[in-house]
């Protein structure tokens, strides 16, 4: 139910202003009211901006709204030295991530923004040491029956014309499976917790507001000190490997599609500068 308390309404007119749904009507000598209400889209700027109180939407407890502390936010200076000094560092140890470094990163992904507030983004962790294997060993397996299928002679003397790039990396292929037959987890660097990001699969804007997801994710981890990497060759893997198969081995739903993967550890140590960029 949405409503506006005309006793505490001061005519502001500021939900009017910022209601992406064009909800509430307010004008200076009559009562406020509220039009169409079944089209919000449960964003929660009419709340967020009403300063009286009066502006009331049962999608939205008291206790779910916050007074922002504007004394707590980054000086511009503070925030653009941490998108500076945000990279991806891949000297991940076995050292365990704390709890609440993970809840923080989760939390600061599903503050980002959703096309049209849909909120379809799903976040899963994994941590548990098997499943992390499960992921490694069928990314590796893929990129290497893929490596194999390029280098066999029919294909490779036509599709070299074509994928020239690709032949490119198939190098690097064979030095990462040489690491896992070691012990080690090239394709995921060793992470000890990856943050799946999906969506579902028929979403429109899964890609965006996944990849937004990461990148406030990406942030938070970077000022907790904790390694985050983007697990590219993982997420290409699991395309490859069908929506069905990687949402097994992700422990995703099944109709889902993992549109970000963050890599995610406890760094042996820290850069000391940034590059121009
Ligand atoms: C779409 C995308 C895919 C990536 N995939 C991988 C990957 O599979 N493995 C990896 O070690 N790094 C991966 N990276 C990390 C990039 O190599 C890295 O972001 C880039 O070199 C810049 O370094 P920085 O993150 O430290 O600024 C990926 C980055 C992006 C944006």
């Amino acid at each position: 139910m949405i409503s506006i308390n005309k006793e505490l309404c001061n005519r502001c007119g500021k939900c009017q202003r910022v209601c992406p749904a064009f909800i509430p009507v307010v004008e200076q000598d009559k009562a406020p009211y509220v039009r169409h209400p079944e089209v919000c889209i449960g964003c929660g700027h009419c709340v967020d901006v009403c300063a009286t109180g009066a502006f009331l939407n049962d999608q939205f407890s008291p206790e779910s709204i916050h007074t922002i502390n504007r004394e707590l936010l980054p000086s511009p200076e503070s925030l653009m030295e941490l998108i500076r000094s945000r990279r991806s560092n891949r000297t991940i140890t076995t050292k365990p991530i704390p709890q609440s470094s993970l809840d923080m990163i989760m939390e600061a992904a599903r503050y980002a923004p959703t096309a049209q507030n849909s909120r379809q983004v799903q976040l899963h962790l994994i941590t548990d040491d098997e499943a992390l294997l499960r992921v490694e060993a069928a990314t590796i397996g893929y990129f290497m029956r893929l490596a194999r299928v390029l280098l066999s002679p029919p294909i490779k003397w036509i599709a070299r014309l074509f994928l020239g790039k690709l032949y490119d990396e198939v190098p690097a292929l064979y030095a990462m499976n040489e690491q896992f037959k070691q012990g080690k987890r090239p394709t995921i660097c060793n992470s000890t917790a990856l943050l799946v990001i999906s969506a579902p699969k028929g979403y429109d804007f899964g890609m965006q507001d996944c990849n937004l997801a990461y990148q406030n994710a990406s942030l938070m981890a970077e000022s907790l000190g904790v390694s985050q990497v983007y697990m590219g060759f993982v997420q290409v893997g699991m395309f490859m490997m069908g929506v069905k198969k990687a949402s097994r081995i992700l422990g995703i739903p099944e109709n889902h599609k993992a549109f970000a993967i963050m890599g995610l550890g406890m760094p042996a140590f820290k850069y000391q500068k940034y590059t121009n960029r």
